[in-house]
C-alpha cells in the first residue's frame, strides 16, 4: 500500500525517533509499504518519520542509481535501530533532495565514509562501512531518524534563496507526483 509522505512542517520530521523491537506490530507490512511508497515516489531512500512514524527504521535502494552515479555496488537494505559507529574521510559535496521537501535540491557537505551498526528486517545484527553515494544516502536517511533534514545543512545563502519555497511546502501550497501530507493547508 502506498502511504502518504509527510511534508516539511510536520513535527514528526523533527523528532528524535525511538528504537523498536521485533515485537513491533505490523513491521513486515510497514516495511513492504515503505518500499512501495519509496519506489512510487521515485526515491532512493525513505525513513519511517516520513510516513509519520517516529521510529528508527529506514529503507534504501541505491541499485537504482548505480549506473547514473557511476558507483560499483549499489545495495538494497532495511536498516533498523541504526547507530553511527563513526564517520570519516574527506568532506564530500553532493546535491541532495528529499521526498518530504519536493523540488528542492542543494549541495550538502558530509564526510565521505560512514560505519554503522544496525539490525535488518529479521533483527540480525550487522556492522558495515559504506563510502561515496552509498554512504551519502545512509547519512541522509539516518539524519531523518534523528529529526534532521538536509535543508538545515545548506549554506546560509542557499537557505535564504529557498526560504519562500520551504514556506510554501509548510503551507501545503505545492504539489508533487505522489501523495503528500502537509502540516497545514492554506
Ligand atoms: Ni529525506
Amino acid at each position: 500500500m502506498i502511504l502518504p509522505i509527510f511534508a516539511l512542517g510536520q513535527p514528526v520530521l523533527n523528532k528524535v525517533a525511538a528504537p523498536i523491537t521485533n515485537e513491533y506490530e505490523g513491521l513486515k507490512e510497514l516495511i513492504d509499504n515503505m518500499w512501495e511508497t519509496m519506489y512510487h515516489a521515485k526515491g532512493v531512500g525513505l525513513a519511517a518519520p516520513q510516513v509519520g512514524l517516529p521510529i528508527r527504521l529506514f529503507v534504501i535502494d541505491t541499485i537504482q542509481i548505480k549506473d547514473e552515479e557511476n558507483i560499483n555496488d549499489g545495495f538494497k537494505k532495511v536498516f533498523i535501530n541504526a547507530q553511527r559507529v563513526n564517520e570519516d574521510g574527506d568532506p564530500f559535496v553532493y546535491e541532495e533532495g528529499c521526498l518530504s521537501i519536493p523540488d528542492i535540491r542543494g549541495d550538502v557537505e558530509r564526510p565521505s565514509n560512514i560505519r554503522i551498526k544496525y539490525v535488518d528486517e529479521h533483527f540480525v545484527e550487522h556492522e558495515e562501512s559504506f563510502t561515496g553515494i552509498n554512504a551519502r544516502v545512509i547519512q541522509h536517511e539516518y539524519d531523518h531518524t534523528d529529526g534532521i533534514l538536509f535543508v538545515e545543512k545548506l549554506k546560509p545563502l542557499k537557505k535564504k534563496l529557498i526560504a519562500r519555497k520551504l514556506e510554501n511546502i509548510r503551507l501545503g501550497k505545492i504539489s508533487a507526483s505522489y501523495k503528500l501530507k502537509f502540516a497545514k493547508y492554506k
